[in-house]
C-alpha cells in the first residue's frame, strides 16, 4: 500500500525543484511517502502534516519517521482526514493525497482554499483515471481537470500514477 520508490522520488523531487516548505498529506499508512516528503522538506526547511485514521498503522509510521530521522520535520496526526482536512488552517504549498479514494474530489474541495498560488497538489493511484471509473478516481479527475485555475500534468512512470497539478490563480 505504500508509494513506490519512483513515486516518492518524483515527489522528493517536486518539493525540492520549488522549494516547498508546508506540505500536507493525506493518508500516512506506516510512513514510506511521508518519509520521501519529510525528507526533501528537510533540505527546504519545511515541515509536514500527514493524516493518518488507522492506529496501528499511525504508531507504525511514528517509529520509521523517528528512525529515519525526520520527526522534527513531520506532524502526525492520528484523525479521520474527512473531518480533520476541512479543519486544518493551512496555508499548503504541497499536498499529497493518498487515502480513501472515494474521497478525493472532497478532499481536493477541502485543501484547494488554503493551498498557495504556486503551490502543488498531487494524488496517487490515478493511472486507471482513463480506463474505468473505480474508487471515484474518474469523478475526482474530471473535476481537477474543469479547474481553470489548476494546471495538471500525469506522471505515468510508475504502475500508479500521480496527478501533478499547480495553482496559477486563485480563482477557479
Ligand atoms: C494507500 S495507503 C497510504 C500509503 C502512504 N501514503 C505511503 O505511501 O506510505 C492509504 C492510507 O489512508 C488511510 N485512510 C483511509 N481513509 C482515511 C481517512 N478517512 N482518514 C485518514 N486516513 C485514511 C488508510 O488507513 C491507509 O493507511
Amino acid at each position: 500500500m505504500n508509494v513506490s520508490e519512483a513515486d516518492g522520488k518524483v515527489l522528493y523531487d517536486i518539493i525540492i525543484k520549488h522549494k516547498y516548505k508546508k506540505a500536507l498529506e493525506i493518508g500516512t499508512s506506516t510512513g514510506h511517502s511521508g518519509i520521501w516528503i519529510a525528507w526533501a522538506l528537510s533540505k527546504t526547511g519545511g515541515k509536514l502534516i500527514t493524516v493518518e485514521i488507522n492506529e496501528g498503522r499511525y504508531k507504525q509510521a511514528l517509529a520509521n519517521f523517528e528512525e529515519a530521522g525526520l520527526s522534527d520535520y513531520i506532524d502526525a496526526r492520528l484523525a479521520d482526514a474527512h473531518e480533520l482536512v476541512p479543519k486544518l488552517k493551512g496555508p499548503f504549498d504541497f499536498a499529497f493525497c493518498d487515502a480513501d479514494k472515494g474521497w478525493y474530489k472532497n478532499y481536493l474541495i477541502a485543501v484547494l482554499p488554503k493551498l498557495e498560488v504556486g503551490g502543488c497538489y498531487t494524488a496517487h493511484n490515478v493511472s486507471g483515471r482513463r480506463r474505468g471509473r473505480m474508487w471515484g478516481i474518474g469523478e475526482f479527475v474530471d473535476y481537477l481537470e474543469s479547474l481553470p485555475n489548476m494546471e495538471t500534468t500525469y506522471d505515468d512512470s510508475s504502475w500508479s500514477g500521480i496527478s501533478i497539478s499547480y495553482k496559477k490563480s486563485e480563482k477557479s
